[in-house]
């Protein structure tokens, strides 16, 4: 997730898209840059790091004068951070800025390479950039159109043609873009509270519709070049509330993010309808010889790498061994060479995980990071990478990217079972279909849990304890629900195997103890009711979360939340939003600190 800001009016046009950028870094901060029509040329300002090293770097360079201009703030998905990646990118007579992924990026880079066109960077945005260029024979509107043809995959765009100065032409697949309005003067950008402080009034783009700015005002086109008549989008949200997107937090903001985030992680890594573990060193014939699986990270990294245990075992038979790095790094781990190491991380700079990593390459293992940071330690020091495109995750409770995690879990898994023989072609490629198709169903579900969440967590703001139980993956998801529960509410909450609570645990269930109980793997659905059962006999007061199907008597729980009839295998996923609610809103009305809960760092750095 990047960050865009455009403008053209009668003001200086560096200093409104650089305040714009800064109101976006929540979206990306790895690198920054402006391109400004001044004196008849396209001026292009850029460097890696944060804003204040574009901006130091233009004390030096120049900061280039002129009304109209685009400007970018990254979070890379293709190629590290470096001056080279950092937006605008220009190929002959075409300057833009881009946010998203193109999916299709490396064929039509090798043609425009035929085509005689070289490339500076790794990024998939310079390559559209080019295409741009190709097609632009002075017709904008048919340009662009002819490209939104061509490209696959997510995009918004502002774009400056050098021929066509004080214009900017905006585009968007599936990644956002707002126009705004005011007069004499136009703005676009990929969220409002980049232009928030100079208008109110706004067209919100939709896809595969072309904005055309300029000084005198706004024209909305449609592909074909037929005027579009946009209606007025009044924000009224103060502008902390519109960095948050309207969310009163950016935990909320980042649960409704995951179906993109999901999109955004699996259409990359899906070609030809099959998990492509894209650009690994290891290669599919080192992937079939592996042996034995080590999963470590710390927290709900590691707790994404539970589920990720369960889907390689489950798919490619192939043992997995899950670990807490600071455990791990300190046992004398037992890790053969033809062994695996895979190391999940959403910062990519967890002191104990990269330590984890460090060891597990000095014991010649290949080392294998699932990762949201390009460019982060964790990232480059690892042997290879399969990175989640959650875009930045500012809460420090960690959401989108425990879906996005699981998520890159299971394509590994099915790939792994490809490779393996485990399973053929056509079972990969429907389970893979079915993964696909997770986004779209969270979406909704997301909406229809937040009331049930909101409610449940009135019923529990002042328990003193409560327990999570389940069976298989349900109890992998448990521990991250308790855990999620904990940090953000400090409500005392344990996840307990549910085979397990009449070895001991059940002693603490006596009347009015929450239990949630997990019940929607369907084997163990029969088992998962007899513990309900056994609890419900203590008095517990029981939240049962099963499957729309399940058939269950009433008297077996107080609350019951359905889930619905997707695979055992992907349930995770779709319990995810649920547990996170669930927490979210219990914090909520306890009056404690959502996205900066006490005693915790967003990214443990040290030991
Ligand atoms: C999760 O909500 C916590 N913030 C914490 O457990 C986190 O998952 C853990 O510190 C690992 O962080 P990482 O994914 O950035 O390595």
């Amino acid at each position: 997730m990047c960050g865009i800001v455009g403008y053209v009016g009668s003001k200086e046009a560096a200093d409104i898209l650089i305040s714009g950028l800064r109101r976006l870094e929540y979206r990306g901060y790895d690198s920054a840059g402006i391109a400004v029509f001044s004196d008849g040329e396209i001026a292009v300002r850029k460097e890696k790091g944060r804003l204040s090293d574009l901006e130091e770097y233009m004390k030096s360079a120049g900061t280039p004068y002129g009304n109209c201009g685009i400007g970018h703030t990254r979070w890379a998905t293709h190629g590290e951070p470096s001056y080279a990646n950092s937006h605008p990118h220009s190929a002959g007579r075409v300057t833009l800025v881009h946010n998203g992924i193109i999916e299709n990026y490396i064929e039509l880079k090798k043609d425009l390479e035929k085509g005689g066109y070289t490339f500076a960077s790794e990024t998939d945005t310079e390559t559209a950039a080019a295409l741009l260029d190709r097609l632009y024979k002075g017709e904008p509107i048919k340009a662009i159109a002819e490209l939104t043809r061509k490209i696959r995959g997510s995009y918004a765009l502002a774009i400056l043609f050098s021929d066509r100065p004080d214009e900017i032409y905006a585009v968007r697949r599936d990644s956002p873009l707002i126009v705004g309005l005011s007069n004499g003067e136009s703005f676009v950008a990929s969220d409002i509270p980049a232009v928030l402080k100079y208008t109110r009034r706004y067209y919100l783009l939709d896809e595969n519709e072309i904005a055309v700015l300029k000084e005198s005002g706004v024209s909305v086109l449609s592909l074909e070049g037929e005027s579009i008549d946009k209606e007025v989008f009044e924000a009224n949200w103060s502008l902390e509330a519109a960095e948050k997107g309207g969310f009163e937090h950016f935990m909320l903001k980042e649960i409704y993010e995951e179906p993109e985030a999901l999109k955004n992680t699996i259409s990359p890594h899906m070609i030809g309808g099959l998990p492509d573990v894209l650009n690994l060193s290891l290669g599919d014939k080192r992937l079939a010889a592996v042996n034995k699986i080590h999963i470590v990270g710390c927290g709900t990294a590691m707790h994404a790498g539970l589920i990720g245990k369960t889907a390689i075992e489950k798919l490619a038979r192939t043992p997995v061994e899950v670990s807490v790095a600071s455990e791990f790094r300190y046992v004398n781990p037992i890790v053969d060479k033809n062994d695996l190491v895979i190391v999940i991380s959403q910062s990519g700079e967890t002191a104990d995980t990269l330590a984890a990593l460090r060891l597990a390459k000095k014991m010649g293992a290949y080392t294998l990071a699932v990762v949201n940071v390009v460019g982060s330690s964790i990232a480059r020091e690892a042997d290879g990478a399969l990175f989640t495109s959650a875009g930045p995750e500012i809460a420090v409770a960690s959401t989108k990217a425990y879906s996005v995690q699981s998520a890159v879990m299971y394509l590994f898994a099915l790939r792994l079972a490809l490779v393996k023989g485990t399973m053929n072609e056509n079972e990969v490629a429907e389970k893979s279909a079915e993964l696909a198709a997770m986004p779209k169903l969270i979406e909704r579900l997301i909406r229809d849990l937040d009331p049930t969440c909101k409610k449940l967590a009135e019923q529990n703001k002042n328990t003193e304890s409560l327990f999570f139980i389940g069976r298989g993956m349900d109890y992998s998801l448990s521990v991250e629900g308790s855990l999620k529960l904990k940090e953000i509410s400090y409500i005392h909450s344990e996840a307990y195997a549910a085979g397990e609570l009449k070895h001991g645990t059940i002693s603490l269930v006596t009347d009015g103890v929450p239990v949630i109980a997990i019940a929607t793997q369907t084997p163990l659905f029969e088992k998962m009711i007899s513990n309900v059962k056994e609890v419900k006999a203590r008095g517990a007061a029981v939240t049962l979360v099963c499957r729309t199907d399940a058939a269950i008597a009433d008297d077996v729980y107080d609350n019951l939340v359905l889930m619905p009839e997707i695979s055992d295998l992907f349930m995770p996923l779709a319990l995810a939003p649920f547990i996170q609610l669930f927490a979210y809103h219990t914090s909520v009305i306890r009056g404690c600190d959502v996205d900066k809960p006490r005693n915790l760092a967003k990214s443990v750095t040290v030991e």
